[in-house]
């Protein structure tokens, strides 16, 4: 195909729009480039093309929250004037620290602090495979996640081997517990609690591989991955990218955020030298990304908060920004 045949594809987020089978939608990229705003604008919207949209956040510095102007917590919430928006924001570690202060003491107890320590993040796997359970049974029509930045963007992929590992470890160390155990079972339920333990490993386990397997499938999962035109920012969207090929999840949305339109006699020196830059660098997104909807989103000059900002800016998503508006 010669240069002059390329269309390139429509520059908006109308496609995850159009994309009915879409379960699953995660917004990625690193801190403060615009994730939580875009990721609400695009809840927004969603919540317009759909019968009902769940949105969490799964970063520990919650968000949402401030976006919205409103309160959220670990329970699904609807948003302020929607009927049909929830939010929730989860602690992605926790898990077992809650465990300990709900238990009443005993083997279990030192079993299950050993697991924390031995295998890391079993923490986060058991907290993230009882949030999904949670909400796999609340039929939502699309679930999007607000991605935190940190480390390997997509741990969940790696839960249930880190889940499996805690199962044979509970084996194990229930194995040097068990003549105190065999002892105190009957007095303080100790064997009905390891079994428990057992059951509910197992059944985690079962939970994360099915939705790993949803999250794999481009019918029902899409990574939209947001930068700013900036060299560092451009570097780690590559990155990005990479990771999630080489994990099989889909991804073909790119959200450029932060673009400078100075109007068109400007005289800002400043402006006019980063407009420049910004443009090179996407310019280089074009020629990099071909086969992405590359969405772009102005920089206003106030921050993106409260759900009426929030809805004029989610319009920008579906209708193309340009200099001429
Ligand atoms: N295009 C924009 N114009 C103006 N402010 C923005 C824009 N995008 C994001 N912001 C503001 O920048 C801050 C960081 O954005 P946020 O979406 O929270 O980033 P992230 O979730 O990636 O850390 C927020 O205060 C937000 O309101
Ligand atoms: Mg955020
Ligand atoms: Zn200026």
């Amino acid at each position: 195909m010669s240069d002059d045949d390329f269309q390139p594809l429509e520059p908006t987020l109308q496609n995850v729009l159009d994309q009915k089978t879409l379960q699953w939608i995660f917004v990625g990229g690193k801190g403060g480039v615009g994730k939580t705003t875009t990721s609400c604008s695009l809840a927004v919207q969603m919540a317009m093309a759909r019968e009902s949209v769940l949105l969490i956040s799964t970063d520990p510095a919650h968000n949402l929250s401030d976006a919205f102007g409103q309160k959220f917590s670990k329970t699904p919430t609807l948003v302020n004037s929607f009927n049909n928006l929830y939010c929730m924001e989860i602690d992605p570690t926790g898990s077992i620290q809650e465990m300990l202060e709900n238990s009443e003491g005993g083997a279990m107890n030192s079993i299950m602090q050993d697991l924390a320590f031995a295998i890391p993040g079993v923490d986060e796997a058991m907290g993230f495979a009882e949030v999904m359970k949670l909400i796999k049974n609340m039929e939502y029509s699309v679930i999007i996640f607000d991605t935190a930045p940190t480390g390997h963007t997509l741990r969940f992929l790696s839960f249930p081997t880190v889940l499996e590992k805690a199962l044979s470890k509970v084996s194990q160390l229930s194995g040097r517990f068990g003549p105190m155990m065999q002892q105190m079972s009957g007095i303080m339920g100790v064997n009905a609690d390891q079994e428990d333990m057992f059951a509910k490993l197992e059944s985690m386990r079962e939970v994360i591989n099915e939705v790993n397997t949803q999250f794999q499938d481009p019918n029902k999962t899409t990574f939209v991955c947001v930068c700013i035109p900036e060299f560092l920012s451009l570097y780690e969207t590559e990155r990005l990218i990479q990771e999630l090929t080489a994990d099989d999840i889909d991804t073909h949305n790119i959200v450029v955020n932060q673009l400078l339109f100075p109007p068109k006699n400007s005289t800002c020196e400043q402006c006019i030298v980063r407009q420049k830059m910004q443009q090179k660098y996407l310019s280089q997104i074009h020629d990099l990304y071909e086969d992405f909807h590359v969405v772009l989103l102005p920089l206003l000059t106030n921050e993106v908060r409260g759900v009426e900002n929030l809805k004029k800016f989610s319009k920008m998503l579906v209708e193309p920004f340009s200099k001429t508006n």
